[in-house]
């Protein structure tokens, strides 16, 4: 177990600023999650840490040491790459079992763990094939199930179950979660899935071009994002952001007005949660529009309304029916929290209860 520090890092690939300087701090036994679009630098990042990649400024601490210039093997880190980098020349097998034996587990010892590990991630069948002979899912298995298979002082999980399943992620979630509440290692796990991020992590670094814009527990990301790309980025479907101004205490954009504690401006966005809107009666609204979309989705309806430009989305009750393009009233419900923020640095700028 062991803490990790990143302290002011960089990567540049020639010319390419990939990861400005910047400082992370991932306490022992935490499950840390780096969140973020595609190209934002996650993989650069772990890769530095395991020390397959050079960093071009900056230190990394593990457990107090400077490990900079210490090979990836000496590190007692175990990965799973986002491409699996299985053996191909190796049975599944041998690919899980490889950590023990490099380690000098004996073979008794070996052959029960590979098959517990093998089970775990529902390949005990598939034992004897190659990784060319297995399916993308069970590629990708195969690599988590070699790095779990040991325990090191660190794990670094790059996008492990993106390739399975619905279901199977989900069990493999709980897999994950269970695993590592009984051994408590230090983990760095990369995912742009926002679901995986809020149920797996003890925080969240939401990253965006290289930079972290926000750093917390999932509670406080989903409750308070500090700019309009968390905003944006976390929650399914997404917070509704609607461009407007405020004044004599209230938020105004085209059919909506929504009582705020906030002086007069210009230049304000205003966020509210699907969850935390409701249908009204048309005498009680805050949102008016027509209403442009009904999705079930099984425990609730997505009610989208458009007010000219602006579309806004509601989770309403499963049984509520309304003609497409019929009027349609929506109203924070009592305690939703509204967020705002401002319009041209995207920070946030304050919260408000309903
Ligand atoms: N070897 C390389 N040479 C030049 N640029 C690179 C190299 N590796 C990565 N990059 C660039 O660095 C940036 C960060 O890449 P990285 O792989 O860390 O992204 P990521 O957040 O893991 O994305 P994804 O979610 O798609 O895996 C990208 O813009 C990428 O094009
Ligand atoms: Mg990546």
């Amino acid at each position: 177990m062991a803490e990790v520090r990143l302290v002011d890092i960089e990567k540049r690939y020639g010319n390419f600023l990939a990861v400005p300087q910047q400082s992370l701090t991932i306490e022992d036994g935490e499950f840390l999650v780096l969140l973020g679009p595609s190209g934002c630098g996650k993989t650069t990042t772990m890769r530095m840490i395991a020390g397959l990649e050079e960093i071009t400024s900056g230190d990394i601490q593990i457990a107090g040491e400077r490990i900079n210039d210490k090979p990836p093997k000496d590190r007692d880190i175990a990965m799973v790459f986002q491409n699996y980098g299985l053996y191909p020349h190796m049975t599944v097998r041998q690919n899980i079992e490889y950590p023990l034996k490099l380690r000098g587990v004996d073979k008794a010892a070996r052959t029960k763990r590979v098959q517990e590990m093998a089970d775990k991630v529902e390949l005990g069948a598939l034992l004897d094939r190659r990784p060319s002979e297995l399916s993308g899912g069970q590629r990708q298995r195969v690599a988590l199930a070699r790095a779990i298979v040991r325990t090191p002082k660190i794990f670094l999980m790059d996008e492990p179950l993106s390739n399975l399943d619905a279901k199977l992620r989900v069990t493999m979630r709980a897999e994950l979660k269970h695993l590592h509440h009984e051994l408590g290692v230090t983990t760095v796990y990369v995912t742009h899935d926002q679901m995986e991020a809020m149920t797996l992590a003890s925080r969240v670094a939401v990253m965006r071009e290289g930079r972290i814009v926000q750093l917390d527990t999932p509670k406080k990301i989903y409750a308070e994002p500090a700019n309009l790309f968390v905003a944006g980025f976390i929650g399914s479907p997404s917070m509704n952001l609607v461009d407007g101004a405020v004044r004599n205490g209230m938020f105004r954009a085209e059919g909506i007005e929504v009582p705020v504690s906030l002086a007069d401006r210009e230049g304000v966005v205003i966020g509210i949660r699907p969850e935390e809107l409701e249908i009204a009666g048309d005498a009680s609204a805050s949102i008016n529009g027509k209403l442009y979309a009904l999705e079930l989705t099984g425990d609730s309806t997505l009610v989208t309304l458009r007010s000219g430009q602006t579309m806004l989305c509601a989770r309403g009750p499963a049984d509520f029916e309304a003609p497409i393009d019929a009027p349609c009233h929506l109203t924070p419900k009592p305690g939703a929290r509204i967020h705002l923020f401002d319009r041209a640095s995207g920070q946030r700028l304050d919260g408000t209860r309903h």
